[in-house]
Protein backbone atom coordinates (compact mmCIF):
# COMPACT_ATOMS: atom_id res chain seq x y z
CA UNK A 1 0.00 0.00 0.00
CA UNK A 2 2.49 2.54 1.13
CA UNK A 3 5.64 3.50 -1.10
CA UNK A 4 9.06 4.06 -0.92
CA UNK A 5 11.24 6.81 0.59
CA UNK A 6 13.07 7.86 -2.52
CA UNK A 7 16.29 9.63 -2.38
CA UNK A 8 16.44 13.36 -3.56
CA UNK A 9 19.11 13.98 -6.25
CA UNK A 10 20.94 17.58 -5.36
CA UNK A 11 21.84 20.39 -8.14
CA UNK A 12 24.30 19.59 -10.75
CA UNK A 13 22.83 15.86 -11.38
CA UNK A 14 22.02 16.78 -15.30
CA UNK A 15 18.74 15.05 -14.53
CA UNK A 16 17.85 18.26 -12.79
CA UNK A 17 18.77 20.24 -16.64
CA UNK A 18 16.00 17.95 -18.71
CA UNK A 19 13.05 18.98 -19.73
CA UNK A 20 10.77 16.06 -18.72
CA UNK A 21 8.51 13.99 -20.85
CA UNK A 22 4.80 13.84 -20.96
CA UNK A 23 3.00 11.03 -19.47
CA UNK A 24 0.93 9.19 -22.09
CA UNK A 25 -1.05 6.92 -19.49
CA UNK A 26 -1.45 8.34 -15.53
CA UNK A 27 -2.75 4.40 -15.01
CA UNK A 28 0.30 3.09 -15.99
CA UNK A 29 1.86 0.71 -13.10
CA UNK A 30 5.17 2.56 -13.29
CA UNK A 31 3.57 6.12 -12.79
CA UNK A 32 0.97 4.71 -9.87
CA UNK A 33 3.92 3.46 -8.33
CA UNK A 34 5.90 6.45 -8.51
CA UNK A 35 3.13 8.83 -7.50
CA UNK A 36 2.90 6.26 -4.07
CA UNK A 37 6.12 6.75 -3.77
CA UNK A 38 6.65 10.42 -4.30
CA UNK A 39 3.47 10.68 -1.77
CA UNK A 40 5.59 8.43 1.00
CA UNK A 41 8.98 10.80 0.56
CA UNK A 42 7.13 13.98 0.81
CA UNK A 43 5.32 12.72 3.96
CA UNK A 44 8.38 11.20 5.26
CA UNK A 45 10.34 14.75 4.44
CA UNK A 46 7.82 16.96 5.74
CA UNK A 47 8.17 19.33 3.03
CA UNK A 48 6.24 21.40 0.24
CA UNK A 49 6.54 19.69 -2.99
CA UNK A 50 8.41 17.31 -4.96
CA UNK A 51 8.82 16.86 -8.67
CA UNK A 52 9.49 13.84 -10.55
CA UNK A 53 13.06 14.61 -11.76
CA UNK A 54 14.50 15.33 -8.45
CA UNK A 55 13.82 11.59 -7.50
CA UNK A 56 15.10 10.88 -10.88
CA UNK A 57 12.01 10.39 -13.24
CA UNK A 58 11.72 12.24 -15.91
CA UNK A 59 8.34 12.10 -16.41
CA UNK A 60 5.77 15.26 -16.15
CA UNK A 61 4.97 14.62 -12.45
CA UNK A 62 4.70 16.32 -9.40
CA UNK A 63 3.07 16.59 -5.89
CA UNK A 64 2.59 19.98 -3.59
CA UNK A 65 0.52 21.13 -0.90
CA UNK A 66 0.37 24.71 0.23
CA UNK A 67 0.23 24.54 4.23
CA UNK A 68 -1.91 26.88 6.42
CA UNK A 69 0.75 28.01 8.59
CA UNK A 70 4.62 27.46 8.67
CA UNK A 71 7.17 29.10 11.75
CA UNK A 72 9.36 29.77 8.70
CA UNK A 73 9.27 33.41 8.33
CA UNK A 74 10.72 33.51 4.55
CA UNK A 75 7.87 31.87 3.48
CA UNK A 76 4.93 34.67 2.52
CA UNK A 77 2.15 32.55 2.84
CA UNK A 78 -1.03 34.09 1.46
CA UNK A 79 -3.79 32.60 3.85
CA UNK A 80 -6.17 35.16 2.27
CA UNK A 81 -6.33 33.38 -1.28
CA UNK A 82 -5.97 29.48 0.49
CA UNK A 83 -7.52 30.03 4.15
CA UNK A 84 -7.19 26.49 4.55
CA UNK A 85 -3.82 25.91 2.67
CA UNK A 86 -4.09 23.32 -0.34
CA UNK A 87 -4.25 19.73 0.56
CA UNK A 88 -1.36 17.44 -0.87
CA UNK A 89 -1.81 17.25 -4.95
CA UNK A 90 -1.03 15.22 -7.49
CA UNK A 91 0.07 16.93 -11.05
CA UNK A 92 0.30 14.89 -14.20
CA UNK A 93 0.95 16.58 -17.33
CA UNK A 94 0.81 20.43 -15.49
CA UNK A 95 0.36 23.47 -17.96
CA UNK A 96 0.23 26.91 -15.75
CA UNK A 97 -1.29 30.12 -17.89
CA UNK A 98 -0.53 33.58 -16.19
CA UNK A 99 -3.64 35.32 -15.31
CA UNK A 100 -1.90 39.08 -15.25
CA UNK A 101 1.07 40.50 -15.83
CA UNK A 102 1.51 40.94 -12.17
CA UNK A 103 5.11 39.56 -10.81
CA UNK A 104 5.75 39.15 -7.21
CA UNK A 105 8.71 38.36 -5.13
CA UNK A 106 9.18 35.97 -2.94
CA UNK A 107 11.33 33.32 -1.08
CA UNK A 108 11.70 29.84 -2.35
CA UNK A 109 13.91 26.43 -1.08
CA UNK A 110 14.46 23.33 -2.92
CA UNK A 111 14.99 19.60 -1.55
CA UNK A 112 17.87 19.54 -4.40
CA UNK A 113 19.33 23.14 -2.99
CA UNK A 114 19.37 21.76 0.97
CA UNK A 115 19.81 24.94 3.46
CA UNK A 116 19.50 27.62 0.65
CA UNK A 117 17.10 30.04 -0.18
CA UNK A 118 16.69 33.05 -2.92
CA UNK A 119 14.40 35.36 -3.70
CA UNK A 120 12.32 34.73 -6.83
CA UNK A 121 10.24 36.55 -9.02
CA UNK A 122 6.69 34.96 -9.86
CA UNK A 123 3.42 35.28 -11.50
CA UNK A 124 0.46 36.38 -8.97
CA UNK A 125 -2.15 34.70 -10.69
CA UNK A 126 -2.10 31.88 -12.53
CA UNK A 127 -4.69 28.93 -14.17
CA UNK A 128 -3.15 25.93 -13.95
CA UNK A 129 -4.58 22.22 -15.74
CA UNK A 130 -3.81 18.91 -15.14
CA UNK A 131 -4.42 15.35 -14.75
CA UNK A 132 -5.06 13.99 -11.28
CA UNK A 133 -4.10 10.47 -10.53
CA UNK A 134 -7.12 9.22 -11.55
CA UNK A 135 -6.23 11.02 -15.37
CA UNK A 136 -8.86 13.08 -15.47
CA UNK A 137 -8.24 17.05 -16.33
CA UNK A 138 -8.58 19.58 -13.52
CA UNK A 139 -8.16 22.98 -13.27
CA UNK A 140 -7.14 25.31 -10.54
CA UNK A 141 -6.95 29.38 -10.06
CA UNK A 142 -4.23 30.14 -7.57
CA UNK A 143 -2.52 33.28 -6.44
CA UNK A 144 0.34 34.01 -4.10
CA UNK A 145 2.25 31.66 -2.00
CA UNK A 146 -0.06 28.34 -3.74
CA UNK A 147 0.87 30.35 -6.99
CA UNK A 148 4.51 30.39 -6.55
CA UNK A 149 4.79 26.85 -5.38
CA UNK A 150 2.77 25.41 -8.52
CA UNK A 151 5.37 27.50 -10.52
CA UNK A 152 8.37 26.13 -8.92
CA UNK A 153 7.36 22.81 -8.82
CA UNK A 154 6.56 22.83 -12.90
CA UNK A 155 9.53 24.25 -13.75
CA UNK A 156 11.23 20.91 -12.28
CA UNK A 157 9.65 19.55 -15.25
CA UNK A 158 11.63 21.87 -17.93
CA UNK A 159 14.75 21.61 -16.25
CA UNK A 160 14.55 24.93 -14.11
CA UNK A 161 15.93 25.56 -10.45
CA UNK A 162 15.07 28.89 -8.77
CA UNK A 163 18.29 29.92 -8.42
CA UNK A 164 18.05 30.23 -12.62
CA UNK A 165 15.17 33.00 -12.09
CA UNK A 166 17.40 34.88 -9.40
CA UNK A 167 17.12 38.38 -10.43
CA UNK A 168 19.46 39.82 -7.89
CA UNK A 169 22.11 37.10 -6.85
CA UNK A 170 23.10 39.04 -2.97
CA UNK A 171 19.62 37.77 -2.16
CA UNK A 172 20.42 34.34 -2.29
CA UNK A 173 21.59 32.11 0.99
CA UNK A 174 21.48 30.41 3.59
CA UNK A 175 18.60 29.47 4.67
CA UNK A 176 19.50 29.55 8.72
CA UNK A 177 21.27 32.88 8.01
CA UNK A 178 18.12 34.48 5.77
CA UNK A 179 16.10 33.37 8.39
CA UNK A 180 18.35 35.16 11.60
CA UNK A 181 18.15 38.22 9.67
CA UNK A 182 14.58 38.14 9.32
CA UNK A 183 13.89 37.35 13.31
CA UNK A 184 16.38 40.30 14.34
CA UNK A 185 14.80 42.88 16.31
NI1 LIG B 1 12.28 22.39 -5.97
Amino acid sequence: MTGRVLQIVPMGNPLLKESCKSVEDPLAVEIQSLIKDMETTVEYIGCSGLAAPQVLAPVRVVIFRVMKTTTNPAYQLTPEYDPEGVPWTIMINPKIMPLSEEITMGWEGCLSLPGLLGKVPRHHSIQYTYLNRQGEEETRIAHGFHARVVQHECDHLDGILYPQRIKNMADFGFKEEIIKQMERP
